[in-house]
């Protein structure tokens, strides 16, 4: 969900909507606003895109204000429609809050305020705690007292923001598990789930630490812990501006975060390879030493950057003999994972702020294991409770399907291994500088691809009606295949699966039936035998009346009889050819999607980060 939240001079209904849109990737299911208006709260919010909210507030202007709260929300307990929409006020309406995580413990406290009659109206565990909040500061006691003694009583993971309408002053938020930042101004504060929310108004931000509570007011901003001590947050300047995270004339922010791939990947790889030779990290925290007693190295990620971590084991293996396991975060802690302090954990998380991933961690740390997070932002969660941090140079990603974000993510993963290997001394210095100046012609190479857009529109035009698609790929590619039908399923709500070819005979090629397209990553020629076993699938595929379109380096000939579509990628190791490899696939999703009517920056049911488990 997002979250804003604001007072200052403004108008707070113009302030906390720009945040919302801004906010609106991370949930878009409703949303609402709420304003102190003289003595009560004045609010409104509306099931769907923040643009239906505009629609009501259009037809029906709330009074002006310059304190208010709003919320963007991605629905967990209770179905996504107007009575579930955030905010929600207490029995007197005195209390607006917002939320984003759940409160476990919320049908204990609801049973217990309906014993006391209290009649909460929706499905949703965060009316429970404006009641609960409305109960304290009916009791006396300000807003701020009020939100810490709430928080003592809540379990689970949760943001919360509030406004009391007999109190215009302040707005009061707390955060467990769940993201917050505070934005800093002059005669104004602001709170959102992240800067994106404020960056137009301050590059000051302050970041908060595991359960506290802020105060803003329009002098300032106050830190406390839920029992009421003082504390501090971390004052930060946030580097990436307003026009980063706009669209630059294309349709979608998707389109324009495929295309911005060569500048990311480029960005990603810059600094890292030092004149000697050598490769520096510089947010590698851990010793050499450290790292030379790691013996076994766990990856755990979800989504999208779990497919990246797949390619590392590809890597790490390869050029550390280090056993590397991959695992969906999600899973991880619940089989009890054998960890000690000799693992690594690497966590691959684009927001940082992935509640699976989160959890993952610190389960790790407690076993003693380091942990090294791969982010690309600053200041989120995850590289914070991380040991050492490799950040990705992708700048914001607002599309929800991750794009530039995964490739740079590869690079990282690439980096990491490269960095072992050079600590671990399994490969020679002359290998990693070959291998560096390899990723450092990715770019352009990336840019080659992106040169074909157009035929891979036509394609993905043509099958509009198509109503399944098979992914196919071997080694690096296998994973490319799960990204790719991964984003085809986001994207154009299509059935698409990713197989790796050798086991589409054990199964999968029951599925395959006249006219079915399957779009195959095929491996470069090598010793190895993989491209002619790619092909040898290919060839089975089609026999059963596939069509093929065929994803192969430029010169390669021999797969010219078994493709119905062929597109080129540039030359490239097989290790690395997950770079150039996704990118057409991300082109043919975002098109298909954009061709079939849907919104393919904010796909549905999903969100961009998400902070529940
Ligand atoms: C969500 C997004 C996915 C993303 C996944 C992991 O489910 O919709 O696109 O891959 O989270 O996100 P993270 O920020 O941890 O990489």
């Amino acid at each position: 969900c997002g979250i804003v939240g604001y007072v200052g001079d403004k108008q707070a209904q113009d302030v906390v909507i720009e945040g919302l849109r801004r906010l609106e990737y991370r949930g878009y299911d409703s949303a609402g606003i709420a304003l102190v208006d003289g003595g009560s709260i004045a609010s409104a919010k509306k099931a769907g895109k923040l643009a239906n909210l505009e629609k009501v507030l259009a037809d029906q202007p709330l009074p002006t204000s310059t304190t208010g709260i709003g919320h963007t929300r991605w629905a967990t307990h209770g179905a996504p429609n107007d009575v579930n929409a955030h905010p929600h006020l207490g029995s007197t309406g005195r209390v607006a809050l917002v939320h984003n995580g759940i409160i476990e413990n919320f049908d204990d406290l609801r049973a217990r305020l309906e014993a006391d009659d209290h009649v909460l109206v929706s499905e949703t565990d965060t009316e429970v705690a404006a009641h609960l909040l409305e109960l304290q500061v009916e009791s006396g006691v300000d807003l701020t007292t009020a939100m810490q003694r709430v928080c003592q009583r809540l379990e689970g993971a949760f943001t919360l923001v509030a406004v009391d309408a007999q109190d215009p002053s302040r707005v009061v938020a707390a955060r467990r598990n769940s993201p917050l930042v505070v934005g800093i101004g002059e005669g104004e504060n602001f709170l959102g789930s992240d800067v994106a929310a404020f960056i137009e108004h301050t590059r000051e931000a302050l970041e908060l630490g595991q359960d506290q509570v802020v105060t803003i007011t329009r002098e300032g901003v106050e830190v406390t812990t839920f029992d009421g001590a003082p504390a501090e947050g971390t004052r930060y300047h946030v580097d990436w501006d307003l026009s980063a995270a706009e669209k630059d004339g294309h349709d979608w922010f998707m389109r324009k975060e495929i295309f911005e791939q060569p500048r990311a990947v480029a960005d990603s790889l810059l600094g890292r390879h030092a004149r000697n030779g050598l490769l520096q990290l510089d947010e590698m925290r851990l010793s050499d030493q450290e790292l030379r007693d790691i013996d076994k190295i766990i990856i755990i990620a979800c989504g999208t950057s779990f497919y990246a971590g797949l390619v590392a084991k590809y890597a790490i293996e390869h050029w550390t003999r280090v056993p590397v396991e991959v695992e969906l975060a999600s899973e991880f802690r619940y089989r009890d994972p054998i960890l000690d302090y000799s693992t690594l954990v690497v966590a691959i998380s684009q927001s940082g702020e992935t509640a699976d991933t989160l959890q993952a961690i610190r389960h790790a740390r407690l076993q003693r294991s380091k942990v090294l997070a791969i982010c690309n932002t600053n200041g989120s969660t995850i590289p914070r409770e991380s040991d050492a941090v490799i950040y990705t140079h992708a700048g914001p990603e607002i599309g929800v399907a991750s794009t530039k974000g995964f490739l740079t993510q590869l690079v990282a993963c690439y980096l990491l291994a490269l960095y072992l290997a050079q600590v671990k001394g399994t490969r020679y210095g002359d290998e990693i500088s070959e291998i560096m100046h390899q990723l450092e012609a990715v770019p352009e190479q990336i840019s080659s691809v992106l040169a074909q857009a157009e035929d891979v529109y036509a394609l993905a035009r043509a099958h509009v009606d198509t109503k399944s698609v098979l992914f196919l790929g071997r080694h690096a590619g296998y994973p490319v295949a799960l990204e790719g039908a991964l984003k085809l399923k986001e994207l154009a709500y299509i059935h698409a699966e990713g197989f790796a070819a050798g086991e589409l005979k054990h199964g999968p090629i029951a599925l395959v039936e006249e006219g079915l397209p399957v779009l195959c990553v095929v491996p470069p020629r090598g010793r190895d035998q993989l491209h002619e076993k790619m092909i040898s699938g290919i060839q089975e595929v089609r026999a059963r009346g596939a069509r093929t379109i065929c994803l192969a380096e430029e010169g390669d000939t021999s797969i010219e009889p078994y493709a119905d579509h062929l597109i080129r990628l540039p030359k490239v190791p097989v290790l690395l050819q997950p770079l150039v490899a996704v990118v057409p696939l991300q082109l043919f999703a975002c098109e298909l999607a954009t061709a079939m009517g849907h919104d393919v920056d904010q796909p549905r049911n999903l969100a961009k980060s998400v902070t529940v488990e």
